[in-house]
């Protein structure tokens, strides 16, 4: 994704949430740190912001078994769950690309989007800038939770 596309750059501001967005991407810098990464040396940080301030780390684990791996995002965000937080504010993610901000990958955004479409995604580089996101930003017009709620057709009256 180009720079370009990004809709907003923010430079600092605590944007409402307990904790400034500097010390969440400082959060998720630190958290890359941790990268199992041995086949791609790609170590990828991630911070999630709960609503009541707890924040999760996670970082990428890899395996010899290639398609086994795990992101970093979601590895924060099944820390949370499985700690009994669901309701979040915002997650930044950091990685060792000087010239771009990472980006979830889609797999990640699904996982973000199943606790919700309206909390922030911050994408950031080694240096701490960052852009800010929305989960559906990243993720439009997307399949979730409700539409396993929606009415649907009854499977006996099918041709
Ligand atoms: N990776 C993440 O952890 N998060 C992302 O948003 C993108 C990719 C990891 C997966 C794999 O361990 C490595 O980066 C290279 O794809």
């Amino acid at each position: 994704m180009g720079d370009q596309k990004m809709r907003h750059e923010l430079i600092n501001g605590l944007n409402g949430h307990l904790l400034g967005i500097k010390e969440l991407i400082r959060k998720s810098l630190e958290a890359k740190k941790f990268a199992y990464c041995p086949y791609s040396k790609f170590r990828v940080g991630a911070a999630l912001l709960t609503h009541d301030g707890t924040v999760f780390t996670g970082c990428n684990v890899e395996n010899a078994c290639f398609n086994l791996g795990i992101c970093a995002e979601r590895i924060a965000i099944s820390k949370a769950v499985s700690e009994g937080y669901r309701d979040f504010k915002a997650i930044a993610i950091a990685s060792d690309m000087c010239e771009h901000f990472i980006s979830p990958c889609g797999g990640c955004r699904q996982f973000m989007r199943e606790f919700g479409a309206n909390w922030d995604v911050y994408l950031s580089k080694p240096d701490g800038s960052y852009v800010e996101m929305t989960v559906e930003e990243l993720l439009p017009a997307s399949f979730g939770p409700e539409d396993l709620r929606m009415k649907k057709v009854n499977i006996r009256n099918e041709f």
